[in-house]
């Protein structure tokens, strides 16, 4: 995963460390392997999401492009690179290009990863409303962690926003 990563940040558009780089992209693949665990979902498909899904985008402002971007980004690996079929890559290529503008899917695995970045949003001082979650392992860490907590590990970037 590490040279996956490492590629993904040498591709990445010039933002990195904004409140939808590296460190969100982790935060991302951390529920990732929760939700993987208890709703018995390809763990590896989650983590490729979390680093993929916000790469490409050119600002941490509005960018109703990046989720499109990202999906052509994903197909432009190998499958073999990818450590995946054919089959998943197109389907986390969907799953990045809709991330923001959400599309029906009953793919469990995609409405997982989609669960995993909304669950982030307490960063940027929103409460996650577990009614807009799909999994019941994602609307658990939603209702047990309150925002406090949350904002708590993102404090020093809230911080910096905050002061600009
Ligand atoms: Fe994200």
């Amino acid at each position: 995963m590490q040279a996956i990563i490492e590629q993904i940040l040498k591709d990445a558009t010039a933002f990195q460390n904004g409140c939808h780089g590296l460190s969100h992209w982790n935060t991302v693949a951390a529920h990732g392997r929760t939700i993987a665990l208890y709703e018995e979902l390809d763990a590896w498909f989650l983590r490729l999401f979390a680093y993929f899904h916000d790469c490409q985008r050119l600002s941490d402002g509005r960018d109703p492009e990046h989720g499109p971007r990202a999906a052509d980004y994903v197909m432009t690996w190998t499958p073999e690179a990818l450590e995946m079929s054919e089959d998943d890559q197109r389907r986390l290529a969907f799953a990045c290009r809709y991330h923001t503008h959400e599309r029906q899917t009953d793919d469990k695995t995609i409405r997982a990863c989609w669960d995993c970045d909304r669950l982030d949003l307490g960063r940027v001082g929103i409460v996650v409303n577990p009614k807009f979650l799909f999994t019941e392992t994602a609307k658990r860490i939603a209702r047990d962690k309150p925002l406090a907590q949350v904002q708590d590990a993102h404090a020093p970037r809230i911080r910096r926003r905050l002061r600009r």
